[in-house]
């Protein structure tokens, strides 16, 4: 009876934990930073402590004799929790914190991909002085973005246009990042539709996930603040209705060829999700940045689907046998949007009551991100509250459900309405086909 631990819990982990707690026989120890209620149900133990502590975590694994664990969010991997778990002989579904560079430091990655001729970054160049920006932008004949090095979840980013108008404001901008962090990034900006492609490898095999699309824009229409993903969906052919096949073909591949240059970089196998943010642009598809994880709100997407008792993954890729491991998921469609607090990103509302129990379980599922679990009922904090998903043999029909059902929880809440609706992707498709003049 294999006992697995899981650190995190955001909702992504209380999929996670739903997906493992289904498999036979297992027993589900959480390392976490605040009471999910979602994920407490559905485990034997319980800690909360500090996901930056190392040292705590193991402590935990060894005392509670985890056989491995799944590490879900971002910091704790860059934070080489994996190693650690590792020396204490704890093997982990997520990679070591060499490997984790891919999504801690953009500098690494695009390193990487441009010794190993991986050609799928837009043109960028890094500077550390504003000299080098004014030059640079001066020989590049479209607008630009400035991203600071490091872990930002997308919420750093400054994209010309959105965030800033001219490239003399840019400019005013870059300086700031610079006077912070002696270092940025700036790249062409891309035009096109994003979308998340995520693989499960274990470091020489691969399975591919359904490609994703989330919103990270606060507001519908895709207007206000990035944030870390307002809902996102998925269609029941794995792919998405502006996208080619061969489009999710070279994302796929790029994936491969990432891991493999990983491995021949660094001698390590990558054990885990390798989540590779897509654009699909004018003349196919470039990438805009890696992750070390599942996405969040894509875990819901895509383990949503999973038919495949997703413990036995894990250890599959533990192992190094993924490729005698049959994945499968259901052809459906899914939605996924997210509750948050009012006023959220900006100006949340604090520790308000939210409460999901009308909500109708037969028709959605529910997993709980940011919220606290008191004995009077559920708080949210200042960040995503509840994501709410459903599945369908359409994106349609499946959106409709997400908005009966939202409609039922109780709070000071908000959410994107747009998120799914046949107005919002017939946009996209449009915008697609405006941009490839088809
Ligand atoms: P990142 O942190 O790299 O994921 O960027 C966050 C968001 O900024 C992305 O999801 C895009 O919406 C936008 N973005 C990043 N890079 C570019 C680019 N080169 N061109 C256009 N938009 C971008
Ligand atoms: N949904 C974006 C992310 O997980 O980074």
């Amino acid at each position: 009876m294999p006992k697995i631990l899981l650190v995190g819990n955001g909702a992504r982990e209380h999929i996670i934990a739903s997906k493992l707690a289904a498999s036979k026989d297992i027993t589900l120890c959480i390392f976490a930073s605040a009471a999910n209620p979602g994920i407490k149900k559905l485990s034997q133990s319980y800690q909360v402590g500090d996901l930056m502590n190392n040292k705590e975590i193991t402590t935990f694994a060894q005392k509670e004799k985890i056989d491995f664990a799944v590490i879900g969010p971002d910091e704790p991997l860059g934070n080489g929790v994996v190693d650690a778990l590792m020396a204490a002989g704890v093997p982990s579904f997520g990679p070591s914190k060499t490997l984790a560079q891919i999504e801690g430091s953009k500098s690494f990655a695009r390193n990487l991909l441009v010794k190993h001729k991986i050609q799928a970054y837009p043109k960028h160049k890094s500077v550390s002085n504003l000299e080098d920006a004014k030059n640079w932008l001066g020989e590049l004949a479209s607008e630009f973005v400035i991203k600071p090095d490091g872990y930002t979840r997308g919420k750093g980013v400054l994209v010309q246009g959105d965030h800033f108008q001219t490239q003399a404001e840019g400019l005013q901008k870059v300086s700031e990042v610079l006077r912070h962090d002696g270092k940025v990034l700036l790249e062409e900006k891309l035009v096109g539709e994003e979308f998340s492609l995520m693989t499960i490898t274990d470091g020489t095999s691969f399975v591919h996930l359904p490609a994703v699309q989330d919103h990270k824009r606060a507001f519908e229409g895709d207007r206000g603040p990035n944030t870390g993903g307002m809902g996102s969906y998925s269609d029941a052919n794995f792919s998405l209705p502006f996208l080619k096949e061969s489009d999710v073909e070279v994302a796929r591949s790029v994936n491969e060829a990432v891991v493999q240059a990983l491995f021949e970089e660094t001698d390590l196998k990558y054990k885990g999700v390798l989540y590779g943010g897509f654009i699909a642009v004018k003349d196919g598809v470039k990438l805009i940045e890696y992750n070390a994880r599942f996405g969040d709100p894509e875990a819901m997407n895509v383990l949503g689907v999973l038919k495949s008792d997703f413990a036995e993954f894990c250890q599959a890729v533990i192992d190094e046998k993924l490729g005698s491991f049959k994945a499968s998921f259901e052809p459906l469609a899914t939605v996924c949007k997210y509750v948050v607090p009012e006023g959220y990103p900006d100006n949340p509302l604090k520790g308000k009551k939210i409460d999901a129990s009308g909500v109708d379980q037969s028709k959605v599922e529910i997993y709980y991100a940011s919220v606290d679990e008191k004995p009077d009922g559920v708080y949210m904090t200042s960040s995503r509250a509840v994501a709410v998903l459903a599945k369908a043999s359409t994106i349609y029909e499946a959106e409709a459900i997400t908005e009966q059902e939202i409609d039922k929880i109780k709070g000071r809440v908000a959410h994107r309405s747009d998120i799914g609706t046949k107005a919002l992707l017939e946009k996209r498709v449009e915008h697609i086909k405006s941009i490839r003049n088809i």
